[in-house]
């Protein structure tokens, strides 16, 4: 396993659409698990296949229970509605406040390629619906409601 560069917003690479995973291969499970270490090192719950500079539909996230691995991640259904804070490593220091399905429940493959249903809500519906956007080349700022500022307290508002 090795740490990736990860790629900073302004870099072409996040306003991509990214292209579907075909082969399941050798080259998947590294990439797979090269994410899964940029996101652990770098404090994320979750990180795109865009953000270290690669082009195709594959998503980890981890938000404290669990490392999901979303090949071709698509979502197929989605409840609610939760305005909260919200940052991403491409974006370091950054938070604004996003709205985003309070629960959603995504289609995708497994690293070998097996189709799975993962449910979410709070948080992982969040990070699911983050990391799906960054594979259409949507950046979390695009539909933010504000900005966010830490006052001189450090206290975000
Ligand atoms: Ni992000």
């Amino acid at each position: 396993m090795a740490i990736r560069e990860i790629v900073k917003e302004g870099d072409d690479c996040l306003r991509k659409v990214c292209r579907p995973v075909d082969k399941f291969d050798k080259r998947l499970a590294v990439l797979l698990d090269d994410m899964a270490q940029t996101m652990y090192e770098g404090n994320g719950v979750g990180l795109a296949a865009p953000q270290v500079g690669v082009l195709r539909r594959v998503v980890v996230i981890d938000c404290g229970e669990k490392l999901y691995e979303l090949i071709n991640p698509q979502i197929i259904s989605q409840a609610g509605a939760l305005d909260e804070a919200e940052g991403c490593l491409s974006s370091p220091g950054e938070y604004a406040l996003v709205r985003r399905p309070e629960k959603v429940a995504v289609k995708a493959q497994d690293r070998h390629g097996k189709e799975f249903v993962l449910e979410g809500d709070h948080l992982l519906a969040r990070a699911i619906c983050h990391e799906c956007d960054h594979l259409d080349g949507r950046l979390f700022k695009d539909i933010a409601i504000r900005m966010l500022h830490q006052d001189e307290d450090g206290n975000w508002k």
